[in-house]
């Protein structure tokens, strides 16, 4: 059957044309999203490095500008992050206009990975290197992704570094009042999963909802391979910074590298499915408003997975919360969307709501208090199941006849089984996000999130089957 993976999805950011990967300095500035990513000038492989770059009003509708940093004959531009330095503390702009500086990972032909920066002083569009590069060299061959952001409290303010030592599983925090001189303030790690190199990491405050004043932080931790579903998956810790080291509230379980999925388990995942990699959150935006995309792919199969001229796709943004969930600050995903179109409706005494699928739709459900509901998208033969069962607390997405195909025979493999348990303790509410390409879940009030690309035909369908009391909406974006 032909299949739509050709087709570029609706809301989901994909290059015009070539290979990308992470998401990188991401900032809102200007008024405008602006989302930098790992991106190859020349071809759809992983391979030249650079910073592509695309901005957005809304989230949803990209416009691709020229290329932000040009790999060259020395470096790589790998992963990193953009601050706005207002108060000019780099000196690398003036007073009058401050200037947006990147922090990335040179990746330089003698295989050393250490963090330099570039600077923009039109908003964005424009980047030149900084002449004494790198910034924070350790010699190390895996030292990489750094995030910065500006850490405040009453009587100081000054930069604070997150970066990996990859395959040494560690997160390292150093500290600097310019962004151009490094002091080393603490590490975090391994602990947790450790199946695989960490990359890309990410730390930020966030204050548990209906509970004023309790801040906590976040520590998003990237892992390929290892990861839940098999592949590259993202674990997170919530904790306590104290603006030199991050202790964790529940000290995440010391697994081995082999550790299988019952032991994963016991882990906190960003997203419990396979293609969700390398998220971060943006910077420049007020505490209450953390918005986070990822590189909606897995490492196990990203380069053998069909090319059309583009290569790379992301997630929907997502904002982010914690919840108190069973005594445990949860990390929680509500995906940026348009409003519903419509109240919900009450799938009825057929139980059955059938209607075709074209482009991107929400499909809003409030699944029943007893019973299965199950979601069908696509067709029959090539299909993704959501089966909902907030009686039981599961959830499950079937991709097993709509994974992306095809996997190559060498490709490590990545599981199609998705999901897990739901304490449907937020709502019984369930968005299912499904475009060209991928399907995204959000149940109760995104505690749990499976994000799965999938291919499904252009001839397709939505079937929403349940028990009478489940309410459904479907909108068109
Ligand atoms: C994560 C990653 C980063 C690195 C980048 C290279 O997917 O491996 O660690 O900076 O991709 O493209």
């Amino acid at each position: 059957a032909a299949t739509p993976s050709g087709v570029r999805p609706g809301v989901h950011y994909t290059p015009q044309k070539n290979w990308m990967n992470d998401p990188n300095g991401l900032v809102f500035h200007g008024g405008r999203y602006h989302l930098y990513y790992q991106y190859n000038p020349l071809g759809t492989d992983h391979a030249n490095m650079s910073w592509g770059h695309a901005t957005s009003t809304d989230l949803l509708r990209w416009e691709e500008h020229p290329v932000a940093i040009r790999f060259d004959e020395k470096e790589q531009i790998f992963s990193g992050s953009v601050v706005f330095d207002e108060l000019n503390t780099s000196g690398l702009g003036t007073d009058a206009a401050p200037p947006l500086v990147a922090i990335y990972t040179s990746a330089r032909a003698d295989g050393i990975q250490a963090q330099s920066l570039a600077v923009s002083l039109d908003g964005g569009y424009a980047w030149s290197r900084y002449e004494a590069n790198p910034v924070l060299d350790r010699q190390s061959r895996d030292f990489r992704d750094p995030k910065v952001f500006r850490y405040e409290t009453a009587d100081e303010a000054y930069w604070v570094l997150v970066a990996v030592e990859a395959a040494e599983r560690r997160v390292l925090l150093y500290r600097s009042d310019n962004l151009r001189e490094w002091e080393y303030l603490s590490d975090y790690g391994p602990l947790g999963a450790v199946g695989g190199v960490w990359e890309c990491p990410d730390l930020f405050p966030l204050e548990v909802d209906d509970e004023a004043g309790a801040l906590r932080w976040v520590l998003l931790i990237s892992l390929s391979p290892g990861g839940l579903a098999g592949g590259s998956a993202t674990q997170y810790v919530v904790g306590e910074f104290d603006g030199v080291r991050f202790r964790p509230d529940v000290e995440p379980p010391a697994l081995m590298p082999d550790a299988g999925a019952a032991e994963l388990a016991a882990v906190d995942w960003v997203d419990l499915g396979p293609d969700c990699y390398a998220g971060v959150t943006f910077s420049g935006q007020p505490a209450d408003r953390r918005t986070f995309i990822a590189w909606m792919s897995n490492w196990a199969y990203a380069g053998s997975l069909p090319s059309h001229g583009w290569r790379g796709v992301m997630t929907v943004a997502r904002r982010l919360a914690l919840r108190r969930i069973d005594g445990r600050a949860r990390l929680c995903a509500a995906p940026v969307l348009p409003s519903p179109s419509g109240p919900l409706r009450a799938v009825g005494d057929g139980g059955t709501v059938r209607r075709p699928l074209s482009g991107a739709t929400i499909v809003d459900l409030e699944v029943a208090t007893q019973g299965v509901t199950r979601v069908r998208l696509g067709a029959d033969e090539r299909r993704v199941d959501v089966l909902v069962d907030a009686d039981a607390g599961r959830l499950l997405v079937d991709r097993t006849l709509g994974a992306p195909a095809p996997a190559s025979e060498t490709d490590p493999p990545v599981a199609n089984l998705l999901g897990g348990n739901v304490p449907f303790a937020v709502d019984r509410r369930v968005v299912i996000v499904v475009d060209s390409g991928s399907v995204e879940v959000f149940a109760d009030g995104g505690s749990v999130v499976v994000t799965a690309r999938a291919d499904l035909p252009v001839e397709s369908g939505i079937e929403i089957a349940g028990p009478a009391d489940t309410r459904v909406g479907l909108t068109d974006i």
